[in-house]
Protein backbone atom coordinates (compact mmCIF):
# COMPACT_ATOMS: atom_id res chain seq x y z
CA UNK A 1 0.00 0.00 0.00
CA UNK A 2 3.20 2.39 0.09
CA UNK A 3 3.86 2.29 -3.30
CA UNK A 4 0.48 3.45 -4.33
CA UNK A 5 0.69 6.13 -1.74
CA UNK A 6 4.19 7.09 -3.18
CA UNK A 7 2.69 7.32 -6.52
CA UNK A 8 -0.35 9.38 -5.24
CA UNK A 9 1.90 11.76 -3.71
CA UNK A 10 4.17 11.83 -7.14
CA UNK A 11 1.08 12.59 -9.54
CA UNK A 12 0.21 15.38 -6.70
CA UNK A 13 3.96 16.69 -6.72
CA UNK A 14 4.22 16.77 -10.57
CA UNK A 15 1.44 19.59 -10.13
CA UNK A 16 3.69 21.50 -9.06
CA UNK A 17 1.01 24.00 -6.53
CA UNK A 18 1.80 24.34 -2.79
CA UNK A 19 -1.72 24.61 -2.00
CA UNK A 20 -2.89 21.44 -3.38
CA UNK A 21 0.23 19.71 -1.19
CA UNK A 22 -0.50 21.57 1.74
CA UNK A 23 -4.22 20.70 1.53
CA UNK A 24 -3.38 17.19 0.41
CA UNK A 25 -0.96 16.32 3.45
CA UNK A 26 -3.98 17.34 6.05
CA UNK A 27 -6.00 13.92 4.98
CA UNK A 28 -5.37 10.78 6.35
CA UNK A 29 -4.75 7.48 4.75
CA UNK A 30 -8.08 5.12 4.36
CA UNK A 31 -8.31 1.61 4.33
CA UNK A 32 -7.59 1.26 0.79
CA UNK A 33 -10.37 -1.64 -0.14
CA UNK A 34 -10.29 -0.77 -3.73
CA UNK A 35 -6.88 -1.57 -3.89
CA UNK A 36 -6.57 -4.52 -2.29
CA UNK A 37 -9.13 -5.77 -4.69
CA UNK A 38 -7.30 -4.54 -7.92
CA UNK A 39 -4.12 -6.34 -6.16
CA UNK A 40 -6.03 -9.07 -5.65
CA UNK A 41 -6.96 -9.99 -9.22
CA UNK A 42 -4.45 -8.18 -11.22
CA UNK A 43 -1.40 -8.74 -9.26
CA UNK A 44 1.28 -6.95 -7.58
CA UNK A 45 2.67 -4.95 -11.20
CA UNK A 46 3.22 -1.26 -12.39
CA UNK A 47 0.22 -0.92 -13.96
CA UNK A 48 -1.99 -2.53 -11.06
CA UNK A 49 -0.42 -0.04 -9.01
CA UNK A 50 -0.94 3.10 -11.40
CA UNK A 51 -4.66 1.48 -11.16
CA UNK A 52 -4.97 1.70 -7.91
CA UNK A 53 -3.74 5.49 -7.68
CA UNK A 54 -5.89 6.53 -9.92
CA UNK A 55 -8.84 4.65 -8.38
CA UNK A 56 -7.87 5.94 -5.04
CA UNK A 57 -7.18 9.61 -6.13
CA UNK A 58 -11.12 9.34 -7.59
CA UNK A 59 -12.44 7.95 -4.07
CA UNK A 60 -10.78 10.31 -2.28
CA UNK A 61 -12.28 13.61 -4.77
CA UNK A 62 -15.54 11.78 -4.14
CA UNK A 63 -14.58 12.14 -0.24
CA UNK A 64 -13.96 15.13 -0.56
CA UNK A 65 -17.16 16.31 -2.58
CA UNK A 66 -19.33 13.83 -0.07
CA UNK A 67 -18.55 15.63 2.66
CA UNK A 68 -19.28 19.33 1.56
CA UNK A 69 -22.50 17.77 0.51
CA UNK A 70 -23.59 16.04 3.59
CA UNK A 71 -21.35 18.73 5.62
CA UNK A 72 -19.67 16.50 7.20
CA UNK A 73 -16.34 17.45 9.73
CA UNK A 74 -14.85 14.53 10.02
CA UNK A 75 -13.62 11.91 8.01
CA UNK A 76 -10.60 9.34 8.60
CA UNK A 77 -10.67 10.35 12.37
CA UNK A 78 -9.54 14.07 11.38
CA UNK A 79 -11.45 17.34 10.28
CA UNK A 80 -12.65 16.98 6.90
CA UNK A 81 -11.08 18.99 4.52
CA UNK A 82 -13.96 21.18 4.07
CA UNK A 83 -14.18 21.49 8.03
CA UNK A 84 -10.28 22.65 7.92
CA UNK A 85 -9.84 25.03 5.15
CA UNK A 86 -13.54 25.65 3.95
CA UNK A 87 -16.15 23.72 1.30
CA UNK A 88 -14.33 26.31 -1.07
CA UNK A 89 -11.27 24.92 -1.37
CA UNK A 90 -12.35 21.31 -0.72
CA UNK A 91 -14.52 21.35 -4.07
CA UNK A 92 -11.41 22.60 -6.21
CA UNK A 93 -9.13 20.08 -4.69
CA UNK A 94 -11.48 17.34 -5.50
CA UNK A 95 -11.27 19.00 -9.10
CA UNK A 96 -7.51 18.95 -8.97
CA UNK A 97 -7.48 15.03 -8.14
CA UNK A 98 -10.56 13.88 -10.32
CA UNK A 99 -8.80 16.01 -13.61
CA UNK A 100 -5.26 14.82 -12.22
CA UNK A 101 -6.55 10.57 -12.03
CA UNK A 102 -8.32 11.05 -15.57
CA UNK A 103 -5.08 12.52 -17.24
CA UNK A 104 -2.96 9.29 -15.57
CA UNK A 105 -5.48 7.01 -16.41
CA UNK A 106 -4.47 8.38 -20.09
CA UNK A 107 -1.13 5.74 -19.86
CA UNK A 108 -3.18 3.12 -19.09
CA UNK A 109 -5.55 0.68 -21.50
CA UNK A 110 -8.32 2.77 -23.52
CA UNK A 111 -10.80 0.40 -22.13
CA UNK A 112 -9.90 0.84 -18.78
CA UNK A 113 -9.96 4.54 -18.93
CA UNK A 114 -13.53 4.26 -20.72
CA UNK A 115 -14.71 1.84 -17.77
CA UNK A 116 -13.35 4.18 -15.33
CA UNK A 117 -14.06 7.46 -16.71
CA UNK A 118 -17.58 6.45 -17.80
CA UNK A 119 -17.91 4.68 -13.54
CA UNK A 120 -17.07 8.36 -12.19
CA UNK A 121 -19.90 10.35 -14.28
CA UNK A 122 -22.17 7.57 -12.79
CA UNK A 123 -20.89 8.07 -9.13
CA UNK A 124 -21.73 11.31 -9.73
CA UNK A 125 -25.03 11.32 -10.86
CA UNK A 126 -25.72 8.63 -7.83
CA UNK A 127 -24.52 11.18 -5.31
CA UNK A 128 -27.38 13.73 -7.09
CA UNK A 129 -30.12 10.79 -6.68
CA UNK A 130 -29.15 10.47 -3.24
CA UNK A 131 -29.88 14.47 -2.85
CA UNK A 132 -32.85 14.47 -4.77
CA UNK A 133 -33.58 11.28 -2.49
CA UNK A 134 -33.02 12.84 0.77
CA UNK A 135 -35.38 15.68 0.28
CA UNK A 136 -38.35 13.67 1.76
CA UNK A 137 -38.67 10.42 3.42
CA UNK A 138 -37.97 8.07 0.72
CA UNK A 139 -39.69 4.49 1.40
CA UNK A 140 -38.77 3.08 -1.77
CA UNK A 141 -36.33 0.22 -1.68
CA UNK A 142 -35.37 0.35 -5.46
CA UNK A 143 -34.99 3.80 -5.90
CA UNK A 144 -32.15 3.60 -3.17
CA UNK A 145 -30.97 0.63 -4.31
CA UNK A 146 -30.26 1.88 -7.38
CA UNK A 147 -28.92 5.48 -6.37
CA UNK A 148 -26.58 3.18 -3.97
CA UNK A 149 -25.05 0.93 -6.87
CA UNK A 150 -24.37 4.43 -8.46
CA UNK A 151 -22.71 6.45 -6.00
CA UNK A 152 -20.44 3.25 -4.69
CA UNK A 153 -20.85 0.07 -6.51
CA UNK A 154 -20.18 1.26 -9.74
CA UNK A 155 -16.71 2.69 -8.80
CA UNK A 156 -16.03 -0.85 -7.03
CA UNK A 157 -17.13 -2.46 -10.25
CA UNK A 158 -15.11 -0.66 -12.72
CA UNK A 159 -12.18 -1.40 -10.39
CA UNK A 160 -12.76 -5.12 -10.68
CA UNK A 161 -13.64 -5.04 -14.46
CA UNK A 162 -10.00 -3.22 -14.99
CA UNK A 163 -8.16 -5.07 -13.18
CA UNK A 164 -9.95 -8.50 -14.84
CA UNK A 165 -8.84 -6.62 -18.08
CA UNK A 166 -4.99 -6.16 -16.66
CA UNK A 167 -5.12 -9.86 -15.81
CA UNK A 168 -6.57 -10.96 -19.03
CA UNK A 169 -9.75 -12.62 -17.29
CA UNK A 170 -13.24 -12.65 -18.40
CA UNK A 171 -14.36 -8.81 -17.66
CA UNK A 172 -18.07 -9.54 -16.93
CA UNK A 173 -17.24 -12.01 -14.21
CA UNK A 174 -15.30 -9.44 -12.47
CA UNK A 175 -17.97 -6.36 -13.24
CA UNK A 176 -20.81 -9.16 -11.57
CA UNK A 177 -18.42 -9.68 -8.45
CA UNK A 178 -17.49 -5.86 -8.06
CA UNK A 179 -20.89 -4.81 -8.59
CA UNK A 180 -22.51 -7.04 -5.84
CA UNK A 181 -19.58 -6.33 -3.25
CA UNK A 182 -20.26 -2.73 -3.71
CA UNK A 183 -23.89 -2.52 -3.10
CA UNK A 184 -23.16 -4.94 -0.04
CA UNK A 185 -20.07 -2.66 0.92
CA UNK A 186 -22.68 0.46 0.84
CA UNK A 187 -25.20 -1.21 2.95
CA UNK A 188 -22.68 -1.84 5.35
CA UNK A 189 -21.72 1.52 5.84
CA UNK A 190 -25.64 2.27 6.03
CA UNK A 191 -25.72 -0.18 9.15
CA UNK A 192 -22.37 1.05 10.49
CA UNK A 193 -24.09 4.68 10.71
CA UNK A 194 -26.18 3.46 12.72
CA UNK A 195 -24.49 0.79 14.63
CA UNK A 196 -21.29 2.32 15.11
CA UNK A 197 -19.71 5.25 16.77
CA UNK A 198 -17.52 7.60 15.81
CA UNK A 199 -14.16 7.01 17.42
CA UNK A 200 -14.75 3.71 15.92
CA UNK A 201 -16.40 5.03 12.15
CA UNK A 202 -13.51 7.82 11.97
CA UNK A 203 -16.56 10.03 11.11
CA UNK A 204 -19.86 10.93 11.97
CA UNK A 205 -22.21 8.12 13.26
CA UNK A 206 -26.52 8.67 13.29
CA UNK A 207 -26.07 11.21 10.86
CA UNK A 208 -27.60 10.19 7.64
CA UNK A 209 -31.10 10.45 8.90
CA UNK A 210 -30.55 13.68 10.22
CA UNK A 211 -28.95 14.67 6.56
CA UNK A 212 -32.29 13.62 5.08
CA UNK A 213 -31.23 9.87 3.84
CA UNK A 214 -33.57 7.04 4.79
CA UNK A 215 -30.81 4.14 4.00
CA UNK A 216 -32.31 0.32 4.24
CA UNK A 217 -32.44 0.38 8.30
CA UNK A 218 -35.02 3.37 8.28
CA UNK A 219 -36.93 1.88 4.96
CA UNK A 220 -37.13 -1.67 6.97
CA UNK A 221 -38.40 0.09 10.14
CA UNK A 222 -41.23 2.08 8.04
CA UNK A 223 -42.31 -1.03 6.60
CA UNK A 224 -42.31 -2.78 10.18
CA UNK A 225 -44.52 -0.05 12.04
CA UNK A 226 -47.92 0.39 12.13
CA UNK A 227 -47.66 3.99 13.27
CA UNK A 228 -45.14 5.30 10.87
CA UNK A 229 -44.69 8.66 12.61
CA UNK A 230 -43.20 6.97 15.77
CA UNK A 231 -40.23 6.71 12.68
CA UNK A 232 -41.17 9.84 10.88
CA UNK A 233 -40.84 12.25 13.97
CA UNK A 234 -36.91 11.51 14.25
CA UNK A 235 -36.79 12.52 10.18
CA UNK A 236 -33.91 15.21 9.64
CA UNK A 237 -34.12 16.39 13.56
CA UNK A 238 -30.89 16.35 15.73
CA UNK A 239 -31.62 13.87 17.50
CA UNK A 240 -30.49 13.51 21.87
CA UNK A 241 -28.76 10.70 23.29
CA UNK A 242 -32.70 9.69 24.68
CA UNK A 243 -33.62 10.11 21.34
CA UNK A 244 -31.14 7.63 19.41
CA UNK A 245 -32.18 4.99 22.06
CA UNK A 246 -35.53 5.36 21.05
CA UNK A 247 -34.73 4.63 17.92
CA UNK A 248 -32.03 1.80 18.22
CA UNK A 249 -34.68 -0.13 21.01
CA UNK A 250 -36.84 0.21 17.52
CA UNK A 251 -34.43 -1.63 15.42
CA UNK A 252 -34.15 -4.03 17.87
CA UNK A 253 -37.37 -4.79 18.66
CA UNK A 254 -37.61 -5.32 14.39
CA UNK A 255 -34.47 -7.24 14.12
CA UNK A 256 -33.97 -4.26 11.76
CA UNK A 257 -30.22 -4.38 11.69
CA UNK A 258 -29.72 -8.22 11.27
CA UNK A 259 -31.82 -8.19 8.40
CA UNK A 260 -30.02 -5.25 6.71
CA UNK A 261 -26.79 -7.12 7.80
CA UNK A 262 -27.73 -10.49 6.14
CA UNK A 263 -29.06 -8.47 3.19
CA UNK A 264 -25.64 -7.31 2.85
CA UNK A 265 -24.10 -11.08 3.03
CA UNK A 266 -27.16 -11.92 0.12
CA UNK A 267 -24.69 -9.04 -2.35
CA UNK A 268 -21.63 -10.88 -0.72
CA UNK A 269 -22.57 -14.49 -2.00
CA UNK A 270 -23.92 -13.24 -5.30
CA UNK A 271 -20.51 -11.58 -5.82
CA UNK A 272 -18.36 -14.92 -4.92
CA UNK A 273 -20.41 -16.66 -7.46
CA UNK A 274 -19.35 -14.80 -9.82
CA UNK A 275 -15.71 -15.51 -9.68
CA UNK A 276 -16.03 -18.95 -7.87
CA UNK A 277 -14.30 -20.56 -10.80
CA UNK A 278 -11.59 -18.49 -10.63
CA UNK A 279 -10.66 -20.27 -7.01
CA UNK A 280 -8.84 -17.10 -5.57
CA UNK A 281 -8.62 -17.50 -1.99
CA UNK A 282 -8.24 -13.78 -1.26
CA UNK A 283 -11.46 -12.57 -3.47
CA UNK A 284 -13.21 -14.58 -0.87
CA UNK A 285 -11.20 -12.99 2.16
CA UNK A 286 -12.03 -9.42 0.52
CA UNK A 287 -16.30 -10.04 0.68
CA UNK A 288 -16.12 -11.29 4.00
CA UNK A 289 -13.51 -8.09 5.24
CA UNK A 290 -15.80 -5.74 3.69
CA UNK A 291 -18.81 -6.85 5.00
CA UNK A 292 -17.59 -7.55 8.61
CA UNK A 293 -16.18 -4.80 9.71
CA UNK A 294 -16.51 -2.06 11.95
CA UNK A 295 -15.15 1.05 10.15
C1 LIG B 1 -16.30 5.63 2.20
O1 LIG B 1 -15.47 4.73 1.53
C2 LIG B 1 -17.36 6.09 1.26
C3 LIG B 1 -18.21 5.03 0.79
C4 LIG B 1 -18.31 4.73 -0.47
C5 LIG B 1 -18.99 4.27 1.72
P1 LIG B 1 -14.36 3.91 2.34
O2 LIG B 1 -15.01 3.30 3.55
O3 LIG B 1 -13.69 2.99 1.40
O4 LIG B 1 -13.38 5.07 2.80
P2 LIG B 1 -11.84 5.05 3.19
O5 LIG B 1 -11.10 5.28 1.92
O6 LIG B 1 -11.50 3.74 3.81
O7 LIG B 1 -11.69 6.19 4.13
C1 LIG C 1 -20.60 8.20 -0.08
O1 LIG C 1 -21.64 7.69 0.64
C2 LIG C 1 -20.38 7.63 -1.41
C3 LIG C 1 -19.36 8.41 -2.14
C4 LIG C 1 -18.35 9.03 -1.60
C5 LIG C 1 -19.49 8.50 -3.57
P1 LIG C 1 -21.71 8.21 2.15
O2 LIG C 1 -22.03 9.65 2.21
O3 LIG C 1 -22.57 7.27 2.91
O4 LIG C 1 -20.20 7.98 2.60
P2 LIG C 1 -19.62 8.37 4.03
O5 LIG C 1 -20.45 7.66 5.05
O6 LIG C 1 -19.70 9.86 4.14
O7 LIG C 1 -18.21 7.84 4.00
MG1 LIG D 1 -21.01 11.14 3.41
MG1 LIG E 1 -23.00 11.04 1.05
MG1 LIG F 1 -22.14 6.69 4.99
Amino acid sequence: MQEIDTLIQNFLKDLGNDIVLRMSNSIKTGKKLRSKLILSISGENESSYRLCAVVELIHLASLLHDDIVDEASLRRGARSVNAEFGAKNALMLGDVFYSKAFYELLSLDKKIASIVANAVSKLAIGELLDVELSKSFNADKNLYLDMLYKKTAVLIEASAASAAILAGFDENDFKEYGKNLGIAFQLVDDILDVQGDEKTLGKEAFSDFKEGKSTLPYIYLYEALADKSLLLNFYKKELNGAKKDELLKLFARYEILQKCKNEALAYGQRALQAIQSYDNQKLNDIVENMIDRSF
